[in-house]
């Protein structure tokens, strides 16, 4: 398999569904509009619309009751990022390479855009439920159920709660872990619990699911924190030393560079390793996790 040229197919492939699912901008209200979607048109990895592609692959899973999900879980991605960026939170101009929401709309718009994709994402996700009957139909309620509670106060914005209050103050390891499972993790985890869920995985394994995705949360955020120091604004599509300018501790603050390497590249093979253990192959979701470690952006 080349995965590269196979990551390049599947990218474009999901960009399309999620694309498919964006409000059409017109109406009085038609600068939300334009500015959700560009946001969301601005680019990024999409790498949650992936995950839970192929983890609901993984599991069997041929339906078309998935996309909305997609489309959905990368709305709530870029809702995130829009509120993380404003000038009360991150204070940060440049995202995926463009200028950010608050800077090309305003602080009012970049606001509502962001509360606006969070709402559209579950208006969204709810079209799944007019493209199944039956056993399926109780899943995609289920997974709406999932979206919200990994998404909320439980969830990545409890995350970015505890990420906020604590900027600037100490923080020791347990209440960084804390941080990043949920303001990060949380998000992945939902990607890939949704997949398997729509596909009817069980209770047992929906538990490997998330703890293979929660791993891979973690090693996620802490490639973040590595890349934030070691990285480019060009390779990156945003800022670099976004975290020391606004005096935030990180992994790499706390543990050092060479710690959170090797964290990153534990993590993931936890991860590959509980992906193992489920049943099903999919090479490629493999690669995606094993890509963690070396990805640049
Ligand atoms: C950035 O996420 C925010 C974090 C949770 C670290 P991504 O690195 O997935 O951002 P995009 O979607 O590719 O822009
Ligand atoms: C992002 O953490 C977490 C969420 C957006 C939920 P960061 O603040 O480190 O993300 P970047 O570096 O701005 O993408
Ligand atoms: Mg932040
Ligand atoms: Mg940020
Ligand atoms: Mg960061």
């Amino acid at each position: 398999m080349d995965v590269r040229k196979e990551l390049k197919e599947r990218t474009a492939q999901a960009e399309a569904v999620v694309e498919r699912y964006l409000p059409e901008e017109s109406g009085h209200q038609k600068t939300i509009f334009q500015a959700m979607n560009y946001s969301v048109r601005a680019g990024g990895k999409r790498l949650r619309p992936l995950l839970m592609q192929e983890t609901y692959r993984l599991f069997g899973g041929q339906g078309k009751e998935i996309e909305p999900f997609m489309a959905a879980i990368e709305m709530i991605h870029t809702s995130s990022l829009i509120h993380d960026d404003l000038p009360c939170m991150d204070n940060d101009e440049l995202r995926r390479g463009k200028p950010t929401t608050w800077v090309k709309f305003g602080y009012d718009m970049a606001v509502l855009a962001g509360d606006a994709l969070m709402i559209y994402a579950f208006e969204t996700a709810a079209k799944a439920c007019g493209m199944v009957s039956g056993e399926a139909a109780g899943r995609v309620a289920a997974a709406m159920g999932l979206l919200a509670r990994k998404t909320g106060i439980y969830g990545m914005i409890g995350g970015q709660v505890v990420d906020v209050e604590l900027t600037g103050h100490p923080v020791n390891r347990q209440q960084l872990d804390f941080i990043y499972r949920l303001k990060t993790g949380a998000l992945l985890e939902a990607s890939m619990m949704t997949g398997a869920l729509l596909a009817g995985a069980d209770q047992a394994r929906m538990k490997l699911v998330e703890q293979m995705a929660a791993a891979v949360g973690m090693a996620f955020q802490i490639q973040d924190d590595i890349l934030d120091v070691t990285g480019t604004q060009e390779q990156l599509g945003k800022p670099v030393l976004s975290d020391e300018k606004n005096h935030k501790t990180t992994y790499v603050t706390l543990e050092g560079l060479k710690k959170a390497r090797q964290d990153v590249e534990e993590l993931s093979a936890k991860a590959v390793d509980l992906l193992h253990q489920l049943p099903g192959e999919n090479p490629f979701l493999e690669e995606l996790v094993r890509m963690l470690v070396t990805r640049e952006n």
